[in-house]
Order: structure tokens, then sequence, then C-alpha cells
């Protein structure tokens, strides 16, 4: 597999994913010519790790550069926050020429973006994803959003970025454990589209897992490339679209069930995958090794393959009733017939009972 840029096409317009080493360093040729101030918004620890080399770069453009540092946590990723960004922006009373740089992790890159969806009714923003999660997954495809203590995610609009800039040696500060957490969704894309690229994660899982920069930069491609084309054909999630939450209606459940920031959001989906995979051979037959290969190579990565015990039945139930999937109070599952493809569908209630029970936590 080559490392290559990628486009995506929507009906407003299409945008680039640059993918490399170095990306850092050419960040200004992706802020347009008209832009009248630029806002890089991170938080503390990504401005420490990379604040003043975005910085430099951007200062080429010689436009008048600001910072707003958000505290850092999937715990913030929230309304009051949000309005951190509202008051920094009409504060210096930025027009709507500015330009935001979301430079951070997904929590980062989704709150940015919804900022610079509202202000004003839209400025432009350029994500700069930092952690493998948001390279792969979160600064692609315009979904941005805020939570709220009854749902995640559930304030948000559908709106792009002008450009994707991954700058893959940031993955080296990057901890172990959000390392995990971002390969749940590179083998999420192989479940739902591509089984070669699947069986590619199984044989490779070690060395991603270790993080081997080659091998994570042809991963972070392969993934933009697949994001790319689902949200190409399905923007704001009519259909095809939906087939990306594979493992999330667990994943949410667990995430608000636990409270924001227990456990990392991929680390969820990871668990969220095992979980889908045993209801896939339950409900559509999906074939018993293949459940056993999903197990495995969530383990591989380094992410839980257990549900966690504290949330009782009626709690999972509930918490997956309010996933953005439900119709009229009926839970959609995203589900596997076999690897390589994936459908939205209903499942037996007692059938996720099981599920559930089967992985509980030791
Ligand atoms: P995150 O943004 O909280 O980042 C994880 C941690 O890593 C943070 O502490 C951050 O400061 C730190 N960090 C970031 N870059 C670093 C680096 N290079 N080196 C060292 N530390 C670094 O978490 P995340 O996993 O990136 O994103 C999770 C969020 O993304 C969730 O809120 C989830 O809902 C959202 N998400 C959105 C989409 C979407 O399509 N918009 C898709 C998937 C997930
Ligand atoms: N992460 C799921 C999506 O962007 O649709």
């Amino acid at each position: 597999m080559t490392i290559k840029d990628v486009i995506v096409s929507t009906p407003g317009g299409q945008y680039p994913i640059h993918i490399g080493p170095g990306h850092l360093e050419k960040l200004a040729q992706s802020v347009p010519a008209d832009a009248s101030a630029l806002v890089v918004i991170t938080n503390p620890t990504v401005d420490h790790l990379y604040g003043q080399r975005v910085r430099q770069s951007l200062a080429q453009t010689g436009k008048p550069i600001s910072t707003l540092q958000l505290p850092d946590g999937e715990l913030y990723k929230d309304w009051k926050t949000l309005n951190l960004i509202f008051d920094h922006l009409l504060g210096l009373r930025l027009d709507r020429r500015t330009v935001i740089v979301a430079l951070g992790g997904g929590v980062i890159g989704d709150m940015a973006g919804f900022a610079a969806a509202v202000y004003m009714r839209g400025i432009r923003f350029i994500q700069v994803p930092t952690t493998l999660l948001a390279q792969v997954d979160s600064s692609v495809g315009g979904k941005t959003a805020v939570n709220h203590p009854l749902g995640k995610n559930m304030i948000g609009a559908f709106y792009q970025p002008i450009a994707v800039v991954i700058d893959t040696t940031v993955l080296e500060s990057l901890p172990a454990r959000e390392i995990s957490a971002g390969l749940a969704e590179v083998v999420k894309y192989g479940l739902i589209m591509d089984e070669t690229f699947f069986d590619w994660c199984c044989e490779h899982a070690q060395q991603l897992r270790a993080g081997d920069p080659a091998l994570l930069g042809q991963a972070i491609s392969r993934s933009c490339e697949f994001k790319a084309k689902v949200v190409s054909l399905d923007e704001r999630e009519t259909g095809l679209r939906a087939t990306l939450n594979l493992g999330h209606t667990f994943a949410h459940a667990i995430e608000a069930g636990l409270g924001y920031g227990q456990w990392l959001h991929g680390e969820a989906v990871g668990c969220g995958l095992v979980l889908a995979a045993a209801l896939s051979q339950r409900t559509l037959g999906m074939p018993l090794a293949q459940v056993q290969r999903v197990r495995s190579v969530v383990q591989d990565i380094g992410c839980p393959i257990h549900a966690p015990r504290l949330l009782g039945m009626d709690q999972w139930l509930s918490l997956m009733r309010s996933d953005k999937k439900a119709q009229a109070g009926e839970i959609k599952f995203v589900l596997m017939p076999t690897i390589g493809q994936a459908v939205i569908c209903s499942a037996d209630q007692a059938d996720v009972q099981a599920v559930l029970s089967e992985h509980a936590a030791p």
C-alpha cells in the first residue's frame, strides 16, 4: 500500500487531505489568500508539543495569528467550552474571512469545526489532526459536534473543512493507549468495506500497535480513502454513511454510561466491534470463525474486548435508544453478514442481552 493524498468530494465542493511526514511545515499552503486572520484552536497538551511549529509555519502567510487553548479532554467537549471559542472570536472582532485551524485530536476538531459552522453563520476551517483517531476518521467528512449530558455528539452540524493536513510524525508523541484507540477505527473500515484490508490489519496488528511509522502511514492513507469514498456518496448520512458507525451503538452507550473520558472513544469502538460481531453472528449468521478473528484483532491492537459491567441491561437499552440511528425508539445496529460488508438493521432484544452478558467483564 502506498501513502497518497486523498480528495473528498461533497455537493458543496471538494477538499484535499494531505498525508505525510513534515506537513506541519507546509500548512501555510492550505491557507486561502483572502483569509483575514488565523485562529489556532488547540489544547495545552498539543500546543506545548506542536503549537510553535504550527504558528511558525502559518506566519509565512503574513496573516495575524491568535491561539486559543481549550481544556483538554472529552469531558470538556460541551457547550460551555464551545462558548470560549465564540468569546475569543468576538473578543478579537474577527470577521467572516477568519480561518480556524483546528490543531488536536477529535475533541478539538469536532468543537472547532462546530464553532466554524455557526460563527457568523459559517467561516472556513482547516483540520490539523494530531491523534491517529482524528487522522483516520474524525477530521474527514465534516461531522462536527459537542456532547450533551443526555447523549454524545447530539448537538452539531455537517460542515466540511477546506483542507485536512495530516503530519504523520506527530504520532511519535502519542501515548500507546491513543494509538490503540485509533486503530479500532482503522480495523472498522476493513470490517465494513474491504476484507483484504481487514486481513492486512490482522497481519500487522502488533507492528501498528507499536507505532511503526511506515505501516501507520499506509493505514492512515487507506482509511482516508475509505472515509472519503463514503462521505462523497452520502455526506448527510441518509444511508451508506451510517455503516461507519459499526460498533458505535455499543460504544456511545459505554462512553455516556461510564461518564465521558473514562474509556477513550476508540477503546469503546474496539469493544463495540467485538459486540457487533457477536450480534452479527446471532442476527445475520456471521461465521463464528470471523467473530473470533474480530475479537483477536481488537485484542491485538490493544483495545478492550469485554463490556463494562457497571451498566445494567435497562441502562444499556436506554442509552442505545438515544443513539442517532434509533428510529421511533427502536435501536438500530450496524451488523455484518460477513467481514467486508455492513448493513443497518434491528436485532432481537434477547440476542442483544445475550451478547452483553456473554461479553461482560470478568
Ligand atoms: P482527543 O481529542 O481527546 O485526544 C486524545 C488525547 O491525546 C488528548 O489528551 C490530546 O490532548 C492528546 N493528544 C493529541 N494529539 C497528541 C499528540 N500528537 N501527542 C500527544 N498527545 C496528543 O481524542 P481523539 O481520540 O482524538 O478523539 C475522540 C473524539 O473524536 C470523540 O469526541 C469522538 O466523538 C470524536 N469523533 C468524531 C468523529 C467525526 O466524524 N467527527 C469520528 C470519530 C470520533
Ligand atoms: N465517524 C463516523 C462518520 O464520520 O460518519
